[in-house]
């Protein structure tokens, strides 16, 4: 990018509230990136309750975007652009996030841009590292997993998904029916530490099939009745137990993404003619058996691997105002009539993908 654009993100499509501002130039800096969790008001339901979460965005949104322009240094007069997430996501949630933006574009005549979150996912290698256009992603989180040729702000081709659960909504899942503590999957990692993976014999759904489509509920289903039965057999579960049986599930998941990634590498390949290079972000890149599985693959097929830092993996702002700033220079604009899109696939092309999970409507 020529120009020097400085972007105000906001992102609250799910129980993040998060503002940001990034300058783009040749490279992206970040020059704070301010997010707001939801997980206290969430707990004791088991799970994001949409109108909790949109409530709680419409109140935090202002705060966070004042702090994120006083973490930055900076005033609207600073700013060039104002970018917001305007969907996938829960509606209440991208709604006040769109409202929010409008009312500061309005306010102050700065151009706005809606943006569309699996975008601001899939070019986080852009902004962390500045990788080249064709690149490869798998986005594995508790709300998506997806595997895409990324070409460019919008040109994406989606080479398979998840046909039901997400992976980490697959661990969030586990980690309830083993009475493990909520997020699940760094609870179900530390559990499977000492667990022998090789005990229960778990489905690999799909992972034969010669596409990149996915399925986790039916490994879960597994497990739930693994465990019942070993509460039937001892009356309870033993510590053992828990843990072969997250070790088991772990490796059953580590497996259907490596064939996955493995046979994305290939078509990348095929299709581009380009060496490729893998990013894989969502909140399950932090798990350590998976990202080392994958890392292997990608060494076995000569492309290059890219693990953002976790800050950057988890929903966030900055990836929403590195978005709006390559739509920007690409002359893309919207205006107030902006509205929020609870699905919105990023390859129109593809088929929908089934389901809406726990962390919103899948796209
Ligand atoms: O990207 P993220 O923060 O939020 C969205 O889903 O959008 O991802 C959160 C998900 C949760 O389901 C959580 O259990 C999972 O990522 N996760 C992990 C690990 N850390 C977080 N899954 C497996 N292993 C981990 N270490
Ligand atoms: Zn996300």
């Amino acid at each position: 990018m020529t120009t020097c654009l400085t972007v105000l993100g906001l992102e609250s499509s799910c129980d993040d509230t998060a503002a940001a501002v990034v300058r783009v130039s040749d490279r992206a800096k970040i020059l704070s990136s301010v997010v707001f969790g939801q997980n206290a008001l969430h707990a004791e339901f088991g799970g994001v309750v949409p109108e909790i979460a949109a409530r709680a965005h419409a109140e935090k949104l202002d705060i966070c975007v004042e702090n994120a322009l006083l973490e930055a240094q900076c005033t609207l007069r600073d700013i060039d652009v104002i970018a917001t997430t305007a969907g996938p996501g829960l509606i209440g949630g991208v709604l006040s996030g769109v409202m929010c933006a409008k009312g500061i574009a309005a306010g102050t005549g700065l151009p706005l841009i809606g943006v569309n979150h699996l975008a601001g996912h899939a070019l986080t290698p852009r902004l962390t590292d500045g990788v080249a256009y064709p690149f490869l992603v798998l986005l594995v989180s508790g709300g998506h997993c997806q595997f895409l040729i990324v070409r460019g702000a919008k040109d994406f081709t989606r080479l398979g998904g998840t046909i039901d659960d997400a992976p980490g909504e697959a661990f969030d899942k586990v980690a309830r029916l083993l009475g493990l503590p909520q997020p699940g999957g760094p609870a179900v990692e530390a559990c499977a530490k000492s667990g022998d993976a090789s005990r229960f014999r778990l489905p690999r759904p799909l992972m034969d099939r010669a596409d990149c489509d996915m399925s986790f509920s039916g490994l879960k289903t597994a497990v739930l009745r693994a465990r019942d039965s070993l509460i039937k057999e001892h009356g309870g579960l033993r510590k053992r137990d828990r843990a072969d049986l997250c070790a088991g599930f772990q490796q059953a998941v580590t497996d259907v993404l490596r064939a996955k990634t493995d046979r994305a590498l290939t078509i990348f390949r095929a299709d581009t003619g380009a060496s490729p290079t893998i990013a894989v972000s969502g909140g399950v890149a932090a798990n350590m058996q998976i990202r080392s599985a994958l890392q292997k693959v990608a060494a076995n097929q000569s492309a290059a691997f890219l693990a953002p830092p976790l800050a950057l993996c988890t929903d966030n702002a900055a990836m929403i105002a590195y978005v709006g700033a390559e739509l920007f220079a690409a002359g893309h604009r919207d205006d107030l009539a902006l509205s929020a899109r609870p699905r919105w696939p990023l390859d129109q092309s593809s088929p929908a993908m089934l389901g809406s999970g726990k962390k919103g409507a899948k796209a």
